[in-house]
């Protein structure tokens, strides 16, 4: 078995070892060439030596992404904290090492470059390729439904970074809670849905964009600063699962001064009211597990949870051998 960095004519094999190794109900179950080009190659910090593929006999078997700090514009590199998006194994060759062998040469790349750390598992706002295809609304980490992921990472020595809640709520159900600040709230503003958030960064129209995500935002007529925000997008992977079309929900805001007068309720739940309008089944939210106040409101509009995902952490230089540092 050889390890070596992605070449152009590798595609159709990295889609099928995806396919193969059976991910969750977070993931997409079949990955084409052209999914795999459109989300994940041409995205410009996209650098194949950080695809490194493990190949027996000319066969691609297994996979990892890692990917150095982005610092275009707008998406917030982490000092030299690299990031591990992807670790595929073929289920017929598990159990040999071959995983822990990729993350250790993930390590050397990343340490390489200048990394010190790396976080394993995609999670806002390091997360370069993989939403849309790999998670829920937002990213996070590796998700608990993959159930070899937790086990794999803490036996690389990884340790736990984040974790978060993933939940999500039927449309079908027409009648929502009343509150009757809901009531004076719609009579003061009104939602706005557009392409382009007002501030829309180079991060948001490479990743939520590229997703055909909208910016929905909670006006008072006149006044261009919204009282609450999020964006809403597609999810492809689990509208195929659930056979109906379900939307993800993520960056949910309310700023400071407007909090606790039931802005972000009344934001989702019209947001709600038009995406129903326009046949969507479910929705879902991904909330950090320590965020209370947005468990709190999800739990209000009657979410449930649906999977948690885990960020991973490890200092790099417990990976790699000293005549690589
Ligand atoms: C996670 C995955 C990459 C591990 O690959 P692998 O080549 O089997 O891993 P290794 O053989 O290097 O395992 C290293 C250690 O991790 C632990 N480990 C790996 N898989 C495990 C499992 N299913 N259950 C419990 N522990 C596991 C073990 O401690 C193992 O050492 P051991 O075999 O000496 O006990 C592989 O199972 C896989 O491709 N799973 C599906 C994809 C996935 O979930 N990826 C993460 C999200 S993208």
């Amino acid at each position: 078995m050889e390890l070596r960095p992605f070449r152009n004519s590798d595609p159709p094999a990295v889609c099928r070892l995806w396919d193969a190794c059976g991910l969750g109900p977070g993931a997409s179950s079949r990955l084409s060439v052209e999914e795999f080009d459109y989300y994940v190659l041409s995205q410009p910090h996209f650098a194949a030596e950080g695809l490194i593929l493990a190949v027996e006999d000319d066969r691609v078997i297994g996979a990892v992404h890692a990917c150095l700090p982005i610092t275009t514009p707008g998406w917030e590199p982490r000092g030299s904290q690299g990031v591990i998006s992807l670790v595929l194994v073929h289920p017929a060759y598990r159990r040999r090492g071959i995983g822990r062998q990729l993350v250790d040469a993930a390590g050397e790349y990343l340490c390489g470059r200048g990394c010190r750390e790396v976080l394993a598992g995609e999670t806002h706002p390091t997360n370069p390729f993989y939403l849309g295809l790999y998670g829920s609304a937002a990213s996070a980490g590796f998700l608990m439904s993959d159930f070899a992921a937790e086990p794999f990472f803490k036996a690389c020595g990884f340790g736990e970074y984040r974790r978060w809640q993933v939940l999500g709520r039927s449309l079908e159900r027409a009648s929502e809670p009343f509150d009757p600040r809901v009531v004076a709230n719609r009579r003061k503003y009104h939602l706005d849905l557009r392409d382009l958030p007002p501030n829309a960064t180079a991060r948001w129209v490479s990743r939520e964009g590229r997703l055909e995500g909208l910016w929905a935002g909670l006006l008072a007529d006149g006044d261009p600063l919204p009282v609450a925000s999020c964006t809403v997008w597609p999810m492809r992977v689990r509208s195929e699962s659930q056979c109906g079309r379900v939307m993800g929900v993520t960056e949910l805001f309310v700023p400071a001064a407007h909090r606790r007068k039931a802005l972000a309720k009344t934001l989702l739940l019209d947001l709600f009211r038009a995406l129903r309008a326009d046949q969507t089944t479910a929705v879902e939210m991904v909330v950090p597990m320590e965020d209370t106040a947005t468990k709190c409101l999800a739990q209000l509009l009657g979410f449930t949870p649906v999977d948690t995902g885990i960020v991973y952490y490890r200092r790099l230089t417990e990976i790699v051998t000293p005549s690589v540092e």
